[in-house]
């Protein structure tokens, strides 16, 4: 197999390359944003005709969600082009496409979890443009795989966890949303999700292309999050005492982007085709002090 990774040092990026790194069989190509840059289309091609990759993991995003509200532009260009140009330069030399998505794609007025036939409303610049570039990629490229995660954590970069840590040393009270409810996601677990269907494709055989939902359970709200990150903080003995916690309502929390109320993913879909469970975030956070850096 002969992996080409785009945004190898964001969250999942960085989890996808250090773990196909152990993998003797496999070729890779990990890129950072000043090696591959996903915007531009001739680099893209230049770099996919190259190294003529098997399969494409396409980790490079604009996360930012609130700065996308401003950064319309450039959410596009990011969310939308450049998993465009990927996809394009996968159906040209005969790659697999697999690319991330988000449960932002979704309003979230759903009871209930969301099936990946469900229908999209995304409530921001980010998620509009994530779905963009969710039909661009199905659009350009026969084989491929659109993962939606949410609420994603993992040892490198920014995320919930690491503020958490960060603001429960500095606070003794901190107010958290409770009436948001999601499933946290271990970079790690979307890793290796993801190894595991690039696997599956390279045998060969009929694979079912598409949308699969994949994130963690148990779904929670942030509140019951942050609970269960200073629980586990405290029990491993990283902090000696859990800060009070305050559950408030979206309202008294504005941000400039709107976010789903419930973005809970069912992830039936991938565990009955690829035989992938979804992320145990609990088990996930028991090695707290990796979360510190
Ligand atoms: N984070 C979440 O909670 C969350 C939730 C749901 C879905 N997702 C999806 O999961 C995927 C992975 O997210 P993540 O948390 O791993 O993201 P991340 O940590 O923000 O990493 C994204 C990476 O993409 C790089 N990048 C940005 N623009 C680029 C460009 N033009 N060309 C090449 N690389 C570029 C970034 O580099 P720089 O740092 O140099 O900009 C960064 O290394 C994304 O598709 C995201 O939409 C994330």
């Amino acid at each position: 197999m002969r992996v080409l990774i785009t945004g190898c040092y964001g969250q999942v990026g960085s989890s996808l390359t250090e773990q196909l790194a152990k993998d003797t069989n496999t070729e890779v190509l990990a890129l950072d944003r000043d090696s591959l840059d996903i915007t531009n289309q001739k680099a893209v091609n230049a770099a996919v005709t190259e190294f003529k990759p098997t399969i494409i993991i396409n980790a490079a995003a604009h996360t930012a969600v609130d700065k996308a509200e401003e950064e319309v532009e450039l959410s596009y260009a990011i969310n939308r082009d450049g998993p465009k140009y990927l996809a394009q330069a996968a159906q040209d030399v005969g790659a697999a496409i697999l690319h991330i998505s988000t449960d932002y794609v979704f309003e979230g007025n759903k009871v209930g979890e969301y099936v990946e036939s469900d229908i999209t409303n995304p409530q921001g610049v980010y998620g509009n443009s994530k779905l963009a570039g969710e039909i661009a990629v199905s659009e350009a490229c026969s084989k491929h795989v659109i993962l939606r995660t949410a609420w994603v954590f993992g040892e490198n970069g920014n995320n919930f966890v690491k503020t958490m840590l960060r603001l429960g040393a500095a606070q003794d009270k901190l107010s958290i949303v409770g009436d948001q409810y999601g499933g946290p996601t271990y970079a790690g677990d979307i890793a290796n999700a993801l190894i595991q269907i690039a696997k599956r494709i390279e045998q060969g055989g009929a694979i079912e292309f598409g949308i699969y939902h994949f994130s963690g359970l148990p779904h929670v709200s942030w509140y019951e999050f942050a609970e269960t990150i200073f629980d586990t903080a405290v029990r491993q003995g990283l902090i000696h005492k859990k800060p009070s916690l305050n559950s408030i309502t979206t309202e008294k929390y504005p941000t400039p982007a709107k976010r789903p109320s419930s973005s809970r993913l069912c992830t039936d879909k991938i565990n009955n085709v690829f035989s992938i469970e979804a992320s145990d975030w609990k088990m996930a956070l028991n090695n707290i002090q990796a979360y510190t850096g």
